[in-house]
């Protein structure tokens, strides 16, 4: 199984990765910017990607490398006492919620069940329910329109 922890160098991540590299669960990636994360922290046996998780072109370029199959998301600015006073530094971009109704598992809307909150649904999406399809090897989605 392929991993990635983002904020693997950090104190919860990096107890992460030697959690999983210990347990043989799989290959592990390390994404990390290493402004509050300690390079020696970062365990030997994971891939490291330097990336800031704010450069969304850089992170995608980590997924496309890492592949993961899951991801554990551990990265973050966790100074309460920053985040109170400096609360623009939390927002360097404006914050936009997603928009619409979140599906409910146990009455879920027809068709994709992401369809009343996805930004790119079509008319199909309200009515079909998307098959799981294998788009590159090892690399499946429900989407009517995953490119
Ligand atoms: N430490 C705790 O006791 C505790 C308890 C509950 C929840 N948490 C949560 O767990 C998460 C991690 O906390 P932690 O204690 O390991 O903090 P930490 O500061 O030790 O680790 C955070 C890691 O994220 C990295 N990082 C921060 N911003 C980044 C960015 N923009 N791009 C890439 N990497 C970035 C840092 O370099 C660091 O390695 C936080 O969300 C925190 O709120 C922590
Ligand atoms: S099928 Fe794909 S494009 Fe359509 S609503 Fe679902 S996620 Fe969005």
């Amino acid at each position: 199984m392929r991993i990635l922890v983002t904020g693997g160098a950090g104190f919860i991540g990096s107890h992460t990765v030697d959690a999983i590299v210990a347990s043989g669960a799989g290959e592990v990636s390390v994404l990390d910017n290493f402004s509050t994360g300690k390079r020696h922290q970062v365990n030997p046996k994971a891939t490291l990607y330097e990336t800031d998780l704010r450069d969304a072109a850089a992170v995608a370029s980590v997924v496309e490398k890492a592949r993961p199959e899951i991801i554990f998301h551990l990265a973050a600015q966790m100074d309460v006492r920053r985040s109170v006073a400096d609360p623009v530094f939390e927002r360097t971009r404006p914050y936009q919620p997603l928009a619409g109704e979140p599906p409910s598992p146990a009455n879920p809307p027809p068709g994709c069940p992401f369809h009343r909150r996805c930004p790119r649904v079509q008319d199909r999406c309200r009515s079909e329910l998307p098959p799981l399809t294998e788009i590159a090897p090892g690399r499946a989605v429900a989407c009517h329109y995953p490119h």
